[in-house]
């Protein structure tokens, strides 16, 4: 008979030789969670510290969300939009009025609400600016990460995101990050920009915080220039940076919102484009659409995981906890000779590791504390993200600073 440690080892090998190897994963193999925690098939347990890249903000597993999962899944699951379902009239409702738009389009993944909003600014700036046909310009972000489509990929700056995969998708123009004189200076020279998109903080790029102002500066010359502002808050939205959205922070009102991840407390792929009247009339049936978009159990349990955000506050634990983890992590890199910095917003942070020593130090940490019970990845190989589900009391978090010191006391 099998061990239970085989077991382990076989589901990684069959990962290994069945599925395309597009991840590296850390070498643990899960199969439960709850809340902030996560075990694996050997039975030790984690403290989650990625929550599937800010999807997991209600906590694994969250019983008022998953109730609302089984009951409708028991009820009806997908009926395409070739008729109307009892739940989807209930969702626009309630979450246009949560962010304050007047409607929305419902989608699945991050990706294809990205891909939404571009089609969505390039037909607004045609029928309703007048632009001449092909000629619209999208204003991007260096570092960015919105998704893995063609269109998306053809604005990285990512060689891994984008090599090999051309011929791209044009229509494209990447300034620097935080900083609003590039935009400007883009806007004056290009008549033809239609949207500016951007992530309020570049999540893939390791926590990445623009300077204070910088939303608001961006948002008031696209106002000026009569240019839709696209926020991608995928993965900073829905309470993960302290605030319902990152935007909150400069009360900047996106044109254009873009949400996903955490909108279904990452028990279901539920993404959304959220914009006024005035830009979503330009969208009529039949140009655009996705069979489960909008379906009952999407609708159903988007309305569960924004109350659970709202009814927990978990935005303000976010902003909260996540105080008290910058401090406690600045007091780490003040002593360390492997971490010198900490940066992020609310629950969203990174730990920036010098690796030149040994480029693969992160990698070895995130092993370390995996073994330690917190479940962490590298991004850019230098940079540690720490992104707990926001369920996560003080008490566990003062927890898991722990573990990170002892951790990283053992590479010193
Ligand atoms: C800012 C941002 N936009 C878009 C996406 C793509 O979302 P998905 O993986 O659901 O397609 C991500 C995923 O990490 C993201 O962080």
């Amino acid at each position: 008979m099998k061990t239970t440690k085989q077991s382990a080892t076989e589901l990684m090998e069959l990962e290994n030789k069945y599925g395309a190897h597009n991840y590296h994963p850390l070498p643990v193999v899960l199969e439960k969670g709850e809340g902030v925690y996560v075990w694996d098939v050997e039975g030790k347990k984690y403290f989650d510290f990625l929550s599937a890249y800010s999807a997991v903000n209600q906590g694994h597993c969250h019983p008022k969300i998953i109730s609302t999962l089984v009951e409708q899944a028991q009820k009806l699951t997908l009926t395409s939009r070739a008729f109307y379902n009892s739940q989807l009239g209930k969702y626009e409702e309630f979450v246009t009025h949560y962010f304050g738009y007047e409607k929305v389009l419902p989608m699945n993944t991050g990706a294809e609400a990205v891909e939404t909003a571009i089609k969505l600014c390039r037909k607004w700036a045609y029928e309703k600016r007048g632009l001449a046909e092909n000629s619209a310009q999208i204003v991007v972000c260096e570092n960015n990460f919105h998704g893995r489509t063609t269109t998306i990929i053809s604005f990285s700056v990512d060689p891994d995101a984008y090599t090999n995969y051309g011929p791209y998708t044009p229509g494209f123009i990447v300034i620097p990050y935080n900083n609003a004189n590039a935009l400007e200076k883009v806007l004056n020279e290009n008549p033809n920009i239609a949207g500016f998109l951007v992530e309020p903080i570049q999540g893939e790029a390791g926590a990445f915080v623009p300077n204070e102002g910088y939303l608001k500066a961006c948002y008031d010359l696209c106002q000026k220039n009569n240019v839709l502002f696209i926020a991608d808050e995928v993965q900073t939205g829905i309470a993960r940076t302290g605030k319902l959205l990152a935007c909150d922070y400069e009360t900047v009102h996106p044109d254009i919102l873009i949400l996903g991840k955490a909108l279904s407390g990452g028990v279901y792929p539920v993404s959304a484009v959220l914009a006024s009247n005035n830009i979503m009339e330009v969208i009529h049936p039949g140009q655009h659409g996705s069979t489960f978009g909008g379906n009952p159990i999407a609708a159903a349990v988007a309305i569960s995981a924004l109350e659970v955000i709202r009814d927990e506050k978990l935005a303000e634990n976010a902003y909260r906890l996540g105080q008290i983890f910058r401090e406690a992590m600045q007091g780490l890199c003040a002593s360390s000779k492997v971490a010198t910095s900490v940066r992020g917003k609310g629950l969203l942070n990174a730990l920036i590791i010098n690796n030149s020593g040994h480029v693969d130090l992160a990698w070895d940490i995130c092993v370390k504390l995996s073994e330690n019970g917190l479940l962490a990845k590298p991004t850019h190989k230098n940079i540690i993200r720490f992104a707990p589900p926001l369920v996560i009391t003080e008490t566990q978090l003062m927890e898991c600073i722990g573990i990170i010191r002892l951790t990283m006391e053992g590479f010193e």
